[in-house]
């Protein structure tokens, strides 16, 4: 199942003994401390439970495996499961060769060591005094994660800034320009440059300063050189896979196109994505989306949210007759007003539901709400799940799921999952299964609808590393708006897709905020779940359950459709950041400090990103009117005034409450979309085509069905739009032949 391993040369001094001198010996690992440290005296002979062994990396550890990906191999043997053992996609080797070359591995090999402990195995990896981590992926309470303790353990919320998340992703890159991925499905815990190993007592000597206040005596201690500990409990033995850059953007493509590339979204996943109240029938959901159409507020996608089932928390996989009597009848009609249909559930099944009988011997030991917990590790429960799952809901039109619940509670008292004990027929452990749970059922989800040659654009709350080729984006209850921006610029670090959402308001000014952050989402969601009527006819909750419309609504209603309609607009533009992505590895949204990673400003902005190549968006939190924005070296164009500013430094921008900062990188092409309603199999975008100052690079969009993975097989157009003497003009070429997708109405120089 793993990568084969090489033989590993191990510097080895065995500490038979009291587990105390095992400690010291430990404490005297490090790259710098290769000379073996005294050995005590043991208290009892007999106990060897203090064993321990060390070694340096050397090159017979060391695997090029692909072009700029180094595994390394350390310790004794691996686990058998890990992340890689049960990868979604092929590497997409043919990628990784066109990215630069880099002929050395970014970290010196004898700089990295490892320790085996009773524990498990830690490892330390060297770092500059300089150095920025960033990543492991999706505490939203976090942006730049240096000198931190992280635990890569799923959880429904953060807690306490430890990296506890829907998505705790094993992965880390530097502003150095390289990254690590740690192939563990344990709940790794990575010191990022905050332990010192007591082999540097030495440079230490001499350098302590008196602390002069409270806080001095917490300082961090100055040293010339930092490590990253990762500490891996109980495993034996890992591969780590070293990722070049020459940038930290680079690296982050490596590691991308080494999970599989990105996933490709159908078309309509990139429109609006709007959910409805729980318990809602049939004829109230086909009432309320025929007044979204009449009210020509763009929408792609209905998902029905629990009320679709006859029981939840145990889920029951069958449709609530009462609510909806005819589920055929029912979602012909939606389809024919050209919504797509995404269904909700959480995998814990119900003993009334026609999957408990046939799932029991392929599940967990322990039940979740009084349901079973599939063991999707097995090849019985996937299928199991996926007949059952595309007769109830894919061949009957449904092309989205909404996978909820399979994350954990590792700190609350009161947790509903499974516990870590847990034992699985795969052989999975409750901790591995947590790690891997999300990955594992969105896998299972996507067969049936693979097989079906059909995209989705689907949520997931739990995921992990290696995840980019899965359609699936990731949710939270949480509702911090600073949270749920911060997540949006990082995601990117780590191979996954962040998904912010519009639930309820305090004000009209804050669901126009929120909005203004969703549609620059890679998903744009309004998720009314608890709310009978959307947001822009009533912000508070109670009163839309009333069915009282603010008095506010028309207008609302207008801002709301402009800005749905902008995110219309950027479709094309986005669809082929989605497709660099898939091809490049290259992350649809990302934070500044990616694309400028020397620039020292950059390295802390975690409430401003790029969307797509060129534009950055800088959204305004609820209660602002004004906000300081940094643009980047070179020159900028504001979007919607088209005034040229100079870049490299910090702005202050008037925001009034409809206006989002946003601002087009000099020497772009962007195309920009006539809004359409949503998104069918004929739809053509009528574009223009804007330069922003002198282009010298063409933009390439993509062309296909927009709906089947007929794109794999070449059946994909590109047009590549280049600027020359004042005009653009576009070189189609490829093996899609299907409705055109793209027409030309005009080009504008600015
Ligand atoms: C929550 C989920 C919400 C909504 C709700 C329905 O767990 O995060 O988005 O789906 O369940 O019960």
């Amino acid at each position: 199942m793993n990568p084969s391993h090489r033989p590993v040369r191990l510097t080895r001094r065995k500490v038979l003994g009291s587990a105390v001198a095992a400690l010291a010996a430990v404490a005297e690992t490090g790259p710098s401390a290769q000379a073996a440290p005294p050995v005590a005296a043991p208290v009892n002979p007999d106990d060897t439970y203090g064993q321990m062994t060390s070694g340096v990396v050397t090159g017979e550890n060391i695997t090029e495996v692909l072009p700029g990906i180094w595994r390394i191999h350390v310790g004794g043997k691996s686990e058998q499961v890990t992340p890689l053992s049960f990868r979604s996609a092929p590497t997409n080797a043919s990628a990784l060769g066109l990215l630069p070359p880099v002929k050395t591995m970014p970290l010196e090999h004898h700089a990295i060591s490892w320790t085996l402990s009773a524990r498990g195995i830690s490892v330390q990896l060297p770092m500059t005094h300089e150095e920025r981590i960033y990543g492991l992926g999706l505490d939203t309470e976090i942006f730049d994660m240096t000198d931190r303790r992280a635990i890569c353990c799923p959880s429904d919320t953060p807690q306490d800034k430890m990296n506890y998340s829907h998505a705790p992703v094993s992965f880390y890159v530097s502003n150095r320009g390289y990254g690590v991925y740690v192939d563990t499905a344990r709940y790794a815990w990575f010191y990022t440059g905050n332990v010192v190993p007591k082999a540097d007592a030495g440079e230490l000597a001499g350098t302590a300063q008196p602390a002069l206040s409270t806080a001095g005596l917490y300082e961090p201690t100055p040293l010339h050189h930092k490590t990253m500990l990762v500490d891996v409990h109980p495993s034996r033995g890992l591969d780590i896979y070293i990722f070049a850059g020459p940038t930290l953007r680079h690296a982050v493509q490596r590691y991308n196109l080494f999970s599989g590339g990105g996933a490709m979204p159908p078309l309509w996943g990139l429109g609006i994505h709007y959910r409805g109240e729980s318990m809602m029938s049939d004829q109230e959901i086909v009432a309320l989306a025929r007044r979204l159409r009449a009210e020509k507020m763009p929408c792609d996608m209905w998902g029905l949210e629990p009320g679709w089932q006859s029981r939840v928390y145990p889920s029951s996989f069958e449709w609530d007759r009462a609510r909806f009597p005819d589920p055929d009848a029912f979602i012909k009609t939606i389809k024919s007003m050209n919504y797509h249909l995404n269904a909700w559930e959480h995998a814990f099944t119900s003993p009334i539901s026609p999957l408990f009988k046939p799932l029991r011997p392929w599940s967990g030991n322990f039940l979740v709400w009084g349901g079973l917990t599939p063991d999707f590790a097995t090849a019985e429960a996937r299928k199991i799940w996926m007949n059952h799952h595309d007769k109830i809901m894919f061949s009957k039109g449904i092309d989205g799921v909404k996978l909820d619940e399979c994350d954990n509670q590792p700190y609350r008292a009161h947790p509903w999952s499974f516990p870590e004990a847990s034992v699985f027929p795969s052989g999975l452990d409750g901790e591995l299964m947590h790690t891997l749970f999300g990955e594992l059922y969105q896998q299972t989800m996507l067969q049936p609808l693979t097989r079906r040659n059909l995209r989705t654009w689907s949520l997931v709350r739990d995921t992990f590393a290696l995840a980019a080729p899965l359609p699936f984006t990731v949710y939270s209850d949480s509702y911090d708006f600073n949270c749920y921006l911060r997540g949006v610029c990082k995601q990117a670090f780590s191979g996954v897709m962040w998904v912010p959402e519009v639930r309820n308001a305090e004000s009209v000014e804050e669901l126009y905020r929120r909005v203004q952050l969703v549609i620059f989402a890679p998903m744009a969601l309004i998720n009314c779940w608890y709310m009978k009527l959307p947001p822009w006819l009533q912000i508070n909750r109670d009163r839309s359950n009333q069915g009282q419309l603010m008095p506010e609504h028309q207008q609302a209603t207008k801002v709301v459709r402009t800005l749905f309609e902008l995110r219309m607009r950027l479709i094309p533009y986005l669809y082929a950041a989605f497709n660099e992505y898939r091809l490049r590895g290259m992350p649809p949204i990302r934070p500044l400090v990616m694309d400028w990673p020397d620039d020292v400003a950059t390295h802390t902005i975690d409430d401003q990103f790029m969307f797509g190549p060129a534009i950055l968006v800088a959204p305004v939190q609820p209660g602002r009117r004004r906000r300081r924005v940094y643009l980047p070296a070179g020159h900028w164009y504001d979007f919607a005034t088209h005034q040229r500013m100079d870049g490299g430094r910090w702005i202050t921008v008037d925001a009034p409450v409809e206006r989002i900062p946003m601002f087009v990188k000099s020497g772009s092409i962007i195309p920009l979309a006539e809004p359409v309603p949503f998104i069918t199999a004929e739809t053509c975008f009528e574009l223009t085509v804007y330069a922003f100052g002198t282009p010298r690079e063409s933009i390439t969009l993509y062309e296909d069905d927009g709906t089947s993975l007929d794109y794999q097989k070449g059946r994909q157009n590109t047009l590549e739009i280049t600027w020359r003497n004042g005009t653009g003009s576009v070189a189609r070429g490829g093996n899609y032949s299907g409705p055109p997708r793209y027409a030309f109405k005009a080009f504008h120089s600015v």
